[in-house]
């Protein structure tokens, strides 16, 4: 039996509020719902070619019936279609398609497809309407609400991109059932951080993660985390919005030293919370047990805490030096005080990042 949808708000400015709806076999109604929010009747729905085969008849079924016409385009799975090239050919391929102002985006995927085909709608025409169907825990929790869109550079992560907030959020939470193991898991290191920064309880509830019923509240739950965040600092000029950097800062250079190819996001995310964890004890006195709750949830869904030594230190370092945090020679950094407590601060030196990674050696 399914419950009903849970539905949380992002309370923005108009008109960028918009509406999360969190549920288990949603995506059959998402044309009724895309309806009720745009009075746009030609889309494009930007997938991966894993999820496309999966999901992507059922969401045109799905706007056909709400009077809506869809095309699809469909890139290679995986962050190395977080490319500006891949924006490049999205965009043409909409323009052969006939699409124009009066079209939208939907990104129908993880993580990778949010960011990627959020920044096409971002300046497709210079700028159309987003509509997100996340379909990772990953993209459910996090990277689907915000309006964070953007693509790498080999110089590092997420480098290019734009603030687009989506006009809705989708999260069916059925389509994680088709996620691999690791992908499955990869996931609960954003949920581990939403817990260090904002929630210390919720790592009991991590770790008890059973089946989909408490699956769908966890999810709620850190979206909820997630939106008010976002309602407090939107641009991340104030400072809370950074707090969502906490074992980023490490953790991207680590994915970007890895090659996009070595790690998921979320295991080097996993790395990176242990480093930032580190830090935080040297700054704050973190105490060492709320540490080990971290480390051991993060351990219980089998993400790494150690890594490999064919990924250099100086490699990390010098792909940290061209991070967006990197000012004036410091580097912003999110340390905690205690569970719930974080603060941002320039004062981590380099000498303490190099003995962070040498505790995951
Ligand atoms: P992803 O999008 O690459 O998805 C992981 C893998 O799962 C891919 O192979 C994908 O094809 C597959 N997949 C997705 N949904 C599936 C499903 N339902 N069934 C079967 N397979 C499925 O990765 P991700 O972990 O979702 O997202 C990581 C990306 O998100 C990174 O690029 C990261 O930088 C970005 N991110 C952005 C924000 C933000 O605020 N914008 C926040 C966090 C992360
Ligand atoms: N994922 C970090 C942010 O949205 O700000």
């Amino acid at each position: 039996m399914n419950n009903s949808p849970i539905s949380i708000r992002v309370n923005l400015s108009p008109p960028d509020n918009y509406e999360i709806i969190i549920g288990q076999n949603i995506l059959d109604n998402c044309g009724t719902k895309i309806a009720e929010h745009l009075s746009l009747q030609h889309c494009v729905i930007i997938s991966d070619s894993n999820v496309a085969p999966l999901y992507a008849k059922q969401v045109q079924q799905s706007l056909h019936s709400a009077g809506i016409k869809s095309d699809l385009v469909t890139v290679p799975a995986g962050e190395s279609s977080k490319s500006l090239s891949h924006v490049e050919e999205i965009c043409r391929e909409m323009i052969a398609a006939g699409h124009d102002r009066h079209s939208f985006v939907i990104a129908l995927g993880g993580g990778v497809i949010g960011d990627l085909a959020g920044l096409a709608a971002s300046v497709f025409y210079r700028g159309i309407p987003l509509i997100q169907i996340p379909t990772t825990i990953v993209s459910q929790v996090d990277s689907s609400i915000g309006g964070k869109t953007g693509v790498n550079a080999p110089e590092g992560k997420n480098l290019i991109g734009a603030f687009h907030q989506p006009k809705l959020v989708i999260a069916d939470t059925t389509t994680l059932q088709t996620l691999p193991e690791r992908e499955f898991n990869e996931g609960f290191a954003e949920a581990i951080k939403h817990a260090a920064i904002r929630d210390g309880d919720m790592l009991e509830e991590i770790m008890n993660v059973r089946g989909s019923s408490n699956l769908d509240s966890l999810i709620a739950k850190n979206a909820e985390i997630k939106a008010r965040v976002v309602e407090e600092d939107e641009k991340e000029l104030l400072g809370t919005r950074a707090h969502l950097n906490y074992g980023h800062t490490i953790g991207h250079a680590i994915e970007t030293a890895g090659g996009y190819g070595e790690f998921l996001h979320g295991e080097a995310i996993s790395l990176g919370l242990i480093c930032a964890n580190f830090i935080s004890s040297e700054m704050f006195d973190f105490p060492s047990e709320q540490s080990d709750r971290i480390k051991n949830a993060l351990i219980k869904f089998n993400l790494p805490v150690n890594l490999d030594k064919k990924i250099s230190t100086d490699s990390i370092l010098n792909i940290m030096r061209a991070d967006k945090k990197f000012e004036n020679g410091q580097i912003r950094f999110v340390a905690l005080h205690e569970l719930g407590r974080p603060e941002l601060t320039d004062k981590v030196t380099e000498a303490m990042i190099s003995e962070s990674i040498a505790t995951i050696r």
